[in-house]
């Protein structure tokens, strides 16, 4: 049932003030504590966390990274669990594998988390489908509580999976004594606010549809963010490319020098995914030197990002203000509405996109 919606996609992707909502409610107790389902993890103790996925999921540990990195100096290695499993990493003393995985039955992701198994102190399971393979044979299970995704492009697990890394690495901020009292209510108040937040970008919807039946005329596209901007160029990146079939690809912003800036001319957009946040002067001068070569910048920021960036922008898109922090949670959404107007512009099947399935359960 597509719920008036004209796909699966359009109605989860709608799902997600709700979804979000009832995500950090089985995480945040009303009085700010976490509650995390037994045995828990202990991160004073651990000196290293794994993180392992596939796909969209990849990108939501590669944001969960600059996270526990910056929130509570915890290091953290995240690879994809096809490169992972046959590499044979050591798995160090002290350290936590977790797997992620919106079907819990990924080939790839389930061989990792065997690979892991009496070598990581702990194997976490972050899952949609808690009767899943990854799932069983966990030691710890964190639903993502996104009700059933059906489309095969990830919109909503997506943002789960990010608001439930959000309050582990919240969590292990915590325990490591890495937060004063202030930034711990001010990241506790910023991730409460966050699904609110998620209903009010979604307002965005006919701008993005409107620059969507622009960016469906276009062979190549580019994506540029920086920090943790940087995993949500990837992702749209790969929303795009799934359903809508156009050569999408994301580079951190910082790379457009070392190559990427030779593709650049009037017929390749370039979405530049930046909040005003204390990284946003080095993305206004990537963003400048795209457009002396003649490139489209599309800038999907806030409103003080608008004032700040000038003039000369091809297309802006404009979000509300968000704690830099959690940032990633809410630039998903103009990611996948561009992806899907795009998509829908050029008429492809953006709920069974050509070639793609949506449990990968053979390599
Ligand atoms: O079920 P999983 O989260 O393990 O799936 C991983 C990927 O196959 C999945 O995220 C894929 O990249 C999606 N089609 C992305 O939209």
């Amino acid at each position: 049932d597509k719920a008036g919606h004209r796909h699966f996609m359009a109605k989860e992707i709608a799902e997600q003030p709700v979804v979000l909502a009832e995500a950090l409610s089985r995480y945040l107790r009303p009085d700010g504590s976490l509650t995390l389902p037994e045995p828990g993890l202990d991160f004073a103790n651990l000196d290293r966390l794994v993180l392992i996925a596939c796909g969209t999921g990849h990108y939501a540990c590669h944001v969960a990274k600059y996270w526990f990195e910056q929130l509570a100096g915890l290091p953290v290695d995240i690879d994809v669990a096809s490169e992972f499993r046959y590499r044979e990493p050591p798995v160090p003393a002290r350290s936590a594998a977790l797997f992620l995985s919106q079907s819990g039955e990924t080939a790839d992701t389930l061989a990792a988390l065997r690979y892991c198994k009496g070598k990581a102190d702990r194997l976490v399971a972050v899952v949609n489908v808690t009767e899943s393979s990854i799932a069983r044979e966990s030691d710890l299970v964190l639903p993502i509580h996104a009700g059933v995704e059906i489309g095969v492009a990830s919109t909503k697990a997506f943002t789960c999976q990010l608001m439930v890394l959000a309050c582990l690495a919240l969590e292990a901020a915590r325990a490591r004594g890495r937060l004063t009292g202030s930034e711990d209510a001010r990241l506790v108040a910023a991730l409460r606010a966050l699904p609110g937040l998620v209903h009010q970008a979604l307002d965005i919807e006919p701008e993005a549809e409107r620059i969507g039946r622009k960016l469906a005329e276009a062979r190549d596209i580019l994506f540029l963010g920086r920090g943790r901007m940087y995993p949500l160029a990837l992702e749209g990146a790969l929303k795009l490319k799934e359903i809508s079939y156009i050569h999408a690809e994301a580079y951190a912003s910082g790379e457009l020098k070392h190559g990427p800036i030779a593709l650049i001319d009037d017929s390749v957009p370039v979405i530049v995914l930046a909040p005003h946040d204390e990284l946003f002067d080095k993305s206004v001068s990537n963003m400048q030197e795209v457009m002396a070569r003649g490139g489209r910048v599309l800038l999907v920021s806030d409103r003080k990002g608008a004032e700040e960036a000038g003039t000369g922008v091809w297309e802006e898109l404009a979000m509300p203000q968000v704690d830099p922090v959690w940032a990633p949670l809410l630039y998903a959404i103009p990611a996948q509405l561009l992806a899907y107007h795009t998509a829908v512009a050029k008429g492809t099947d953006v709920d069974q996109p050509r070639n793609l399935a949506k449990s990968v359960t053979v390599e």
